[in-house]
């Protein structure tokens, strides 16, 4: 499915940066920022306002992409979640904070933090007009100290920031975010095998501290995938002209690889199984690879059974499947 835009406050925020911009400037500016990205360095490189400028009209349209699926994920299970307050902990450009008040209308009371200044700025210049976001609080400085002053939440998110982290920083910034959640606390890591293993981690750290899952997972039980294999999922998103010569990309559009969890100090009334993969759709049949409550399983659909392969073909990776009665081939 074809992520949606980014909002048109924060779109027409971006384009009023454009004018001037070199774009051979900002694309070498992306092109290096993602590089110590990939070398592990994570976003040191972002020191200026025009490396800053760089990154959010690289990356913010994936980001957002990511942050919006995995939260409209979290609705679809808890569709009376109403969040007042949002704590977004390692914020950047202000991405899953944008995110948030497109997903979550009852929204009121935003605090973003981050270290980085150069990012907190483009946050604040980007938002000083919006309807939603211009009356947050930004707080600048390490999540460690920042954590401890920041106010509760109904929302914390912390949207593709602990793979920055180290495992004890990690560690202690997950168990700070879990203090701070009211009610739901959704992180969102790349879509890596080594993101899994972050999502992995952080969820088997707050189950053990109470915590539920409230998405992608139909249990609380230990993931029941086995090496190689891994949890992700992915969103198409279009590519706008600047996008494009940002990232020198020729094709129209990105597909953004992320893994998300949401973890909440209430169980969910219901835990829909989750389609785990692209499904296989055949001349005989549809196969759907679904995690449910007692484990992975394919769930096929013959296309005889016309029910049954009517309801499946509308079904995409990523998707919650309720009432699910799929039982193992
Ligand atoms: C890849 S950016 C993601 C920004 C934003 N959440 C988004 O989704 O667009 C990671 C952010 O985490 C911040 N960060 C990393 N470690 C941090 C720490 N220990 N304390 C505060 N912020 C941190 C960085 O400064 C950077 O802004």
């Amino acid at each position: 499915m074809t992520a949606p835009d980014l909002p048109a406050e924060l779109t027409a925020a971006l384009n009023a940066r454009l004018h001037g911009l070199s774009r051979t400037d900002a694309a070498a500016r992306a092109d290096a920022i993602s590089k110590t990205y990939r070398a592990g360095g994570g976003s040191v490189a972002i020191r200026s306002e025009a490396d800053a400028l760089a990154y959010g009209l690289a990356r913010m349209p994936a980001t957002y992409a990511a942050v919006i699926a995995s939260l409209n994920a979290l609705s679809e299970v808890r569709p009376d979640f109403a969040p007042v307050s949002l704590l977004d902990c390692g914020a950047g450009p202000g991405t899953a904070s944008w995110a948030a008040a497109q997903a979550f209308d009852s929204l009121n009371a935003f605090t973003l933090l981050d270290a980085n200044p150069a990012l907190r700025a483009l946050a604040l210049d980007l938002t000083a007009g919006s309807s939603r976001l211009a009356a947050l609080r930004y707080d600048l400085g390490d999540a460690a100290l920042r954590l401890a002053e920041a106010p509760q939440a109904d929302l914390v998110i912390a949207s593709y920031v602990i793979n920055e982290l180290n495992d004890a920083a990690r560690k202690k910034m997950i168990a700070a975010m879990w203090a701070k959640t009211r009610d739901t606390l959704v992180i969102v890591e790349p879509g890596t095998p080594a993101g899994y293993a972050r999502i992995l981690d952080a969820r088997a750290m707050l189950i053990a501290d109470g915590a539920h899952v409230v998405a992608p997972c139909p249990h609380d039980h230990p993931c029941p995938l086995t090496a190689p294999d891994w949890c992700h999922f992915t969103q198409r998103l279009q590519r706008s002209k600047v996008h494009k010569q940002l990232k020198s990309a020729e094709l129209p559009y990105e597909d953004e690889r992320f893994i998300y969890v949401a973890l909440s100090r209430t169980a969910p009334a219901q835990r829909p199984s989750r389609v785990l993969a692209k499904p296989v759709t055949t001349k005989v049949a549809i196969t759907l690879k679904l995690c449910t409550d007692a484990g992975v399983i394919a769930a096929v659909a013959p296309r005889r059974d016309k029910a049954t392969y009517a309801r499946y073909r509308k079904f995409d990776w990523g998707d919650a499947v309720f009432d699910s009665n799929e039982t193992p081939e």
